[in-house]
């Protein structure tokens, strides 16, 4: 199967499926602005769910924090974002599209729209913030800025976070939160969107133990990563270069992924030293120095950071779980989502729809639920299609009542990847799925 093709029927299933659909759909779409249906919603939930508690939840050295998007513009200043959050644009003059000065094709001078090989416009610098105004005067003085990362959220919320939460160098602020970036060239789908959402933590740290923690960092994350159920090989680490390097980063690394268009950024970690910090406490004429208590000594904290989008975790989820195969000569789509990120963990399906059957198979469904095991009901069509749905939905676990059902409780739950058939008792289902589950995230290695 040819790559673009993988990533043309992942968007095609995306949208069959409920996963993902392109943002204002009947007026032609927004571009590279994109809506999370029924089953995409979840999965993005998991996903943060996850992050959180592995950030937040089980470690006692990271709080959580919730800024506000909308910013002071001061803020935009202090961080260099103002001035240097560029990105180098040209326009193509015979049809006159716009493209980063930087895309490989634009600098062996060719257009990749129109093939043109006209001459390009001279670079210009193009601010990737998007611009808005607050109050009803939109003028120069009233210019806010949708913010471009959650990362400043927390360095001007340190000392409040640190104080509130009687925390010690070194701790972290972990956010999950909106971005926005005017991209000049989004695309591949969720990959670069201009909304997007991150999940990004600060890291604060004695300056000279910053390279130590980098390296745990960097370490920390990949697990992560792995206990998603990514497949290892389909990961690396991208050290960056000098002529790569962001404006506040000493060092950084991005943990990438195989997607199907090649290897690509897929989280960032870096060292900010004492930039962001520093910045603010010139620009807002506060001190924002950490002070030991058993000391004395003041310091400014440098920052690891760890950033990583929670639609590039959705659609790299996604591109590694997508696979086609042949089953007993018919073809099958299957989305073989980890149990534990899975949108819905069971679906339940009565054989034919009488003999007492539906009842059964509608009482599963109910204590599924109430047991907040997210399951699907489904008496319609064959046994078959309803498999081939739920895999290609993802969903791990698929219940039919038949008519033993209705003589001894029991029920047979196959297995999407196995494909294995085995029978439980009704009233153990909940037990069993939340037991498969569970399994499945020590497997990959992650708590539940
Ligand atoms: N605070 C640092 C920061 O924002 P970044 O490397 O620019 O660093 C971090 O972004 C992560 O956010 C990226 O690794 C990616 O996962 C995600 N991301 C960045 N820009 C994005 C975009 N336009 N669309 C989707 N995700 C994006």
């Amino acid at each position: 199967m040819a790559d673009a093709d993988v990533m043309d029927k992942l968007v095609s299933l995306a949208k069959r499926r409920g996963y993902i659909f392109q943002s204002s759909e009947i007026y032609g779409g927004t571009g590279s602005v994109w809506d999370y249906g029924p089953l995409g919603i979840e999965l993005k939930r998991n996903v943060k769910e996850r992050w959180w508690s592995s950030m937040v939840h089980q470690r006692d050295d990271i709080e959580g924090l919730d800024a506000a998007i909308l910013m002071h513009p001061k803020v935009w200043e202090a961080s260099g974002h103002v001035d240097g959050f560029t990105d180098p644009l040209v326009e193509c003059s015979n049809c006159n599209r716009r493209f980063r000065a930087d895309q490989p094709d634009i600098a062996d001078g060719q257009c990749p729209v129109c093939g043109s090989k006209e001459t390009f416009s001279e670079p210009r610098s193009f601010n990737l913030m998007f611009k808005t105004f607050m109050g009803p005067v939109e003028e120069q003085a009233n210019v806010v800025y949708l913010r471009p990362e959650t990362a400043q959220g927390s360095y001007v919320n340190f000392l409040n976070v640190q104080q509130s939460a009687r925390q010690k160098v070194p701790f972290g602020i972990a956010q999950i939160g909106k971005a926005f970036r005017n991209e000049i060239t989004p695309g591949n789908f969720i990959f670069r969107t201009r909304e997007f959402e991150q999940m990004e933590m600060q890291f604060f740290v004695e300056p000279g133990t910053d390279d130590e923690w980098f390296e745990r960092w960097k370490a920390e994350r990949m697990e992560w990563h792995l206990s998603l159920g990514i497949r290892r090989e389909k990961l690396r680490y991208h050290e960056h270069g000098p002529d790569e390097l962001a404006h506040y980063a000493k060092t950084a690394v991005d943990i990438e992924y195989e997607y199907p268009f090649g290897w690509k950024e897929f989280e960032g970690i870096h060292n900010r030293t004492d930039f962001d910090l520093s910045r603010h406490e010139e620009h807002s004429g506060k001190r924002l120095e950490y002070i030991e208590s058993h000391s004395g000594t003041r310091f400014i904290p440098y920052v690891i950071e760890t950033a990583v989008g929670v639609d590039r975790t959705v659609l790299v989820t996604l591109c590694d779980a997508y696979r086609e195969e042949e089953v007993d000569g018919d073809e099958r789509v299957v989305l073989g989502l980890a149990p534990h990120i899975a949108p819905i963990k069971a679906a339940v399906f009565p054989l034919v729809k009488k003999d007492g059957m539906p009842e059964i198979a509608e009482r599963i469904h109910a204590d599924l639920r109430r047991s907040a095991i997210n399951a699907f009901y489904d008496a319609s069509g064959s046994i078959g299609r309803r498999y081939r749905r739920q895999d290609e939905a993802g969903t791990p676990f698929c219940i039919t009542v038949d008519g033993q059902s209705t003589e001894d409780q029991t029920v047979t739950v196959r297995d999407r990847d196995s494909l294995e058939q085995v029978r439980v008792s009704a009233d153990q289902l909940v037990t069993w799925i939340r037991d498969r589950v569970d399994e499945a995230a020590q497997a990959a290695g992650g708590a539940v």
